[in-house]
């Protein structure tokens, strides 16, 4: 079985910020949880670099396009290791195949007749590289995303007849109801396309840092027709010698921001059925992470909640929360505050709280305590008993549900899910009170059976917890000898019995406690 997770692939004319973070984790935690479940998996990301945005911010810097691309691409390559983020390729769209294959699938297009060449004229935002339509267009002619205003823009280019696949795309929605979600994202791509679709243009004549138009050389592809085909061609040459298109094509996953909802839901399968290729099985549209503006300047106590972005400047640095909290800190708390697919605020004080109270507390205590007791009670050594009905019951179905609900890209739930038998797990320690049962030499089965018990409900939730949290998972499932971590491994009863567990500094230290360093 394949799984092909896709994220956005970014513009190089900003820098990462924690959007992009976000996104890409996102993808990650989905790659490798289908990793774990001995899938073979294609997980892909990557930066946007041609167009006018592109052009016009090197322009400002007084650099080439490619001087700007290849700076900003490198920062972005840089950031997938600091988050821990198991990317299979990294792609560039000014690396030459893109365009060789770019070239190839819209020659197919052009030659399927669903191309004519007409004259243009439209207001256009250079931020979102988009012509608007009228409904899209804010009060005093600016651009709903940005604020800025629009241009108005004339030329004679090429078009894409996206009008012919109204139908097409009306059947294709009506037949597959999971093909966009959450569900509040179908029906808004749904009643995007059933408004009435208008042809796009797909080249622009004034621009030329883009990949050629083959059967118009002076015209280069408009970016969102170039970018959105990376999906297809990175599998056309990420494995030199190998092509990975049978493998893994249609993707099984495109994750993307709300931002970018219509390219991907509506352009995105009419050029693929223009292109007589397969459709991706789903597309997942998630909210955005909002930040509370600085308010000093307007006098209020409280800024508004805004959508991260570089131009509003209002950016939480992702380098910098990796420095002090770890990249696991910062994959947790983006899915446990936020829950996926929803808009949600984000902010300093609240990494804070979650970072002391769920992963310190409830889950990196309830590790060190359970190591701790397993050395002072039982030498070290896990031991052999019976697990109790109390917990295995409460533990019935989670590795199940965890999996169906990742299957639907559901990662807050399925963490929610997860964090509850790390909730169990400790009450479960306050309702055996071990230390007690270790007084009294006749409870010496029962305290057996605790530990054994707390040992084995550890180890499973660290299983599920790995795509997450992948470094401190690992570290602890070493400590407790035990470092299988297949979706197989997240059974009760998995892990057996007689392991010998070894001390464990904090997983997770307490704010203010010296850094230590981070594997
Ligand atoms: N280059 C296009 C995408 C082409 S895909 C074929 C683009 N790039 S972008 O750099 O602007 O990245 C947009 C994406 O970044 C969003 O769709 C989302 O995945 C992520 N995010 C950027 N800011 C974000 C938030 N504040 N919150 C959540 N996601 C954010 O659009």
């Amino acid at each position: 079985m394949s799984f092909y997770v896709t994220t956005p692939i970014y513009y190089v004319n900003a820098q990462p910020h924690l959007g992009h973070a976000y996104t890409t984790i996102g993808a990650d935690i989905l790659a490798r949880h289908h990793r774990q479940r001995g899938e073979d998996v294609f997980f892909l990301t990557g930066t946007d670099e041609h167009g006018e945005p592109v052009a016009r911010a090197a322009e400002a810097e007084g650099v080439t396009p490619r001087e700007l691309a290849d700076r900003n691409a490198a920062r972005f390559r840089a950031l997938m290791p600091q988050i821990d983020v198991t990317n299979d390729f990294f792609i560039r769209t000014s690396d030459p195949e893109h365009g060789r294959l770019v070239q190839e699938v819209m020659q197919r297009i052009h030659d399927n007749g669903h191309t004519y060449k007409a004259l243009y004229e439209g207001w256009y935002c250079p931020k979102c590289a988009d012509f608007k339509t009228e409904a899209e267009i804010a009060a005093g002619n600016t651009c709903p995303i940005h604020g800025i205003p629009l241009e108005w823009e004339s030329e004679e280019n090429w078009f894409f007849r996206l009008s012919t696949f109204q139908e097409p795309l009306e059947r294709l929605y009506a037949e597959r109801p999971d093909f966009v979600m959450p569900e509040t994202r179908f029906n808004e791509a749904h009643s995007f396309i059933r408004s009435g679709l208008q042809d796009v243009s797909l080249s622009r004549a004034k621009l030329s840092w883009g990949v050629p138009v083959p059967w118009e050389p002076e015209h280069v592809f408009y970016v969102w027709f170039d970018a959105l085909l990376n999906y297809y061609t990175a599998l056309g040459y990420a494995r030199p010698g190998e092509d990975l298109r049978d493998r893994f094509w249609p993707a099984t996953f495109h994750i993307i921001g709300k931002d970018i909802l219509k390219f991907h839901t509506v352009f995105w399968p009419a050029m693929l059925m223009a292109a007589d290729l397969p459709l991706p099985e789903h597309v997942f549209v998630h909210g955005y992470l909002l930040m509370r503006e600085r308010a000093e300047s307007d006098g209020q106590p409280e800024g508004e909640l805004r959508k991260m972005s570089k131009s509003l400047g209002n950016v939480l640095d992702p380098f910098e929360i990796i420095e002090n909290f770890g990249a696991d800190a910062l994959r947790y708390y983006c899915f446990r505050e936020v829950s996926f697919g929803q808009d949600g605020a984000v902010s300093v004080d609240g990494f804070a709280a979650r970072y002391e109270t769920e992963l310190a507390n409830d889950y990196g205590n309830l590790a060190s305590r359970t190591l701790a007791m397993v050395e002072r009670y039982r030498g070290g050594v896990v031991p052999e008993a019976e697990l109790d009905p109390e917990v295995t019951k409460d533990f019935d179905d989670l590795a199940a549900d965890v999996a169906s609900l990742l299957d639907r890209a559901e990662l807050t739930q399925a963490l929610e899910r997860i964090w509850q038998r790390v909730r169990r797990l400790n009450r479960y320690v306050e309702e055996r009170a071990p230390w007690q049962q270790a007084k009294d030499e006749a409870q010496a089965g029962d305290l057996d059976r605790t530990l054994a018990t707390l040992v084995e409900g550890l180890r499973v939730v660290t299983v599920l917890l790995h795509p997450y949290l992948p470094a401190s998972t690992t570290t602890l499932l070493a400590a407790l000898g035990q470092e299988r971590t297949d979706y197989e491994a997240a059974r009760l009863g998995a892990g057996g019995s007689g392991a010998r567990v070894s001390a464990l500094a904090p997983l997770f230290p307490k704010l203010g406690a010296p850094t230590r360093t981070r594997g």
